[in-house]
Parts: C-alpha cells; sequence; structure tokens
C-alpha cells in the first residue's frame, strides 16, 4: 500500500536525520518505530502524512507518488486515507467530544448521505472504544485516557488506510497507556488499518507485528511475522 524509497532529510544545523531511508507498509500491517529522542521518528511520520516534505526520495501510495501534490491534493490524501494520533490529544475544547469527532467529516467536505453513513460508523466506533457514555461531555471534563481514546475516534471517522500515531501513549499512565495500546491493536485487526507509531515505549512496539529501530537515519527491525 505504502512505498518509501529513498527517503532523505536534513535540518540545518542538526546535520541528516534520514539517511535514504526505506519501509514498506502492506495493508493490514502493524508497525513500530523505536529509537532515542532526536533519532528522527517524528520528521518520518510528518512525512509520511505530508506534513513535512523530504529533500529527496519517494513515497507511492498505491502505486502513486504524493509528493508531487499541491496542498489541497496533499489535504485530500490527508483526509481520505491518513489518520494522526500525536502524543497530546488536540481536542478542541469548546466543541464537545462528538463535536470533535465528527469535524474531520466537515473537513472531507462530505455529501448528506456520506455524512450519515460516517456518522454512524463514529457512533460504531466511539461504543467500541467505550466513550459513547460522554459523547456531550467537554474535553477538559474527561480524563488524559479518555481523551486520547476520543483522538483515535477523531482519527478513524473517515476510513483512512493508515493510522500514524506520535508517541501515542507518551503522556498517558500505564494502565492507561495499555488500554490504548490495545485498542490500535483491535483496530488493526477488526477493521484492517495499518499501524505505523513511534513510541519510546518498549510494551507498546511489541505489540506490533513489525518492530523497527531508527538507527543513523535508517531503519533496522525485525518482524513477528516473518
Ligand atoms: N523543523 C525543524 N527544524 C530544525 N531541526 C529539526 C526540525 N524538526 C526536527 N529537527 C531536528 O531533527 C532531529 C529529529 O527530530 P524528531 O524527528 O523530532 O526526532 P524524534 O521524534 O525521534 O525525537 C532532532 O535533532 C531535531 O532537533
Ligand atoms: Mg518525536
Amino acid at each position: 500500500m505504502l512505498q518509501i524509497n529513498n527517503i532523505s532529510k536534513s535540518f540545518h544545523q542538526r546535520g541528516i536525520v534520514l539517511d535514504n531511508l526505506n519501509l514498506e507498509v502492506k495493508d493490514g500491517d502493524s508497525v513500530s518505530i523505536t529509537g532515542p529522542s532526536g533519532s528522527g521518528k517524528t520528521t518520518l511520520l510528518n512525512i509520511i502524512g505530508l506534513l513535512d516534505k523530504p529533500d529527496s526520495g519517494e513515497i507511492l501510495f498505491r502505486g502513486e507518488e504524493v509528493l508531487k501534490y499541491n496542498a489541497e491534493e496533499s489535504a485530500g490524501y490527508r483526509n481520505k486515507n491518513i489518520g494522526f494520533v500525536f502524543q497530546d490529544h488536540l481536542l478542541l475544547p469548546y466543541l464537545t467530544v462528538r463535536e470533535n469527532i465528527l469535524l474531520p467529516l466537515l473537513a472531507a467536505k462530505k455529501k448528506d448521505d456520506e455524512y450519515s453513513e460516517s456518522s454512524a460508523h463514529a457512533d460504531k466506533l466511539m461504543e467500541n472504544l467505550g466513550i459513547s457514555g460522554f459523547a456531550n461531555k467537554y474535553p477538559h471534563n474527561i480524563s488524559g485516557g479518555e481523551a486520547q481514546r476520543v483522538t483515535l475516534v477523531r482519527a478513524l471517522v473517515n476510513k483512512p488506510s493508515i493510522l500514524l500515531a506520535d508517541e501515542p501513549t507518551g503522556s498517558l499512565d500505564k494502565a492507561n497507556a495499555d488500554i490504548l495500546g490495545d485498542l490500535l491493536l483491535k483496530m488493526n485487526r477488526d477493521f484492517g488499518i495499518s499501524l505505523v507509531l513511534a513510541t519510546h515505549s518498549t510494551g507498546l512496539a511489541e505489540k506490533m507485528a513489525i518492530q523497527l529501530n531508527l538507527i543513523d537515519g535508517k531503519l533496522v527491525g525485525r518482524s513477528k511475522i516473518l
């Protein structure tokens, strides 16, 4: 589904962060990327999500080069195919949980019937992830663990093929981190969504079928399934 070929990225002062890096993500894969702080995990996820541009290399999504997209096409690609979960929940404080979750549907400019289908999908996801009970609450009235599950639903509401998660459990205690990790895997199993997650947590990383380490700008690793 996703092929990342020979991606390189440097920053002034820091120098080379990603060095001719390759990664292939197939439908239904779950991939963890670990590595020390500053090794380039966030940079890589941002490049995959077209939030940042590499200096060279190509990214093929279902065979199409996505790096040539203009801003509007990039936004369309993201909305349609990619879900993001970041370390901090980034929910809008003046919208309810349900309104936060439905926000990406507005961005995707759905037609009425598509909107109601997606909104039904959102309800199903909320039930699956155990957050239906506080759909009408505001973010400041729910816990950090609950808020992170809300962002997961929001990331999945447009039925992306791939979920990019950057330190998704980084600000959670162990109990909530375990819950979120299990829910990520459940989404992978039940909905076939591919996971690519950057994490410091070896516990979370080891739950993924493919475990990669970002070292000296390249990915090295092993796979549970090979
Ligand atoms: N926009 C930027 N400008 C300059 N340097 C950056 C920028 N983004 C990241 N870096 C540098 O690139 C390196 C990799 O950062 P990052 O991808 O955030 O690593 P990680 O997520 O693995 O901690 C770091 O040394 C960081 O300081
Ligand atoms: Mg990071």
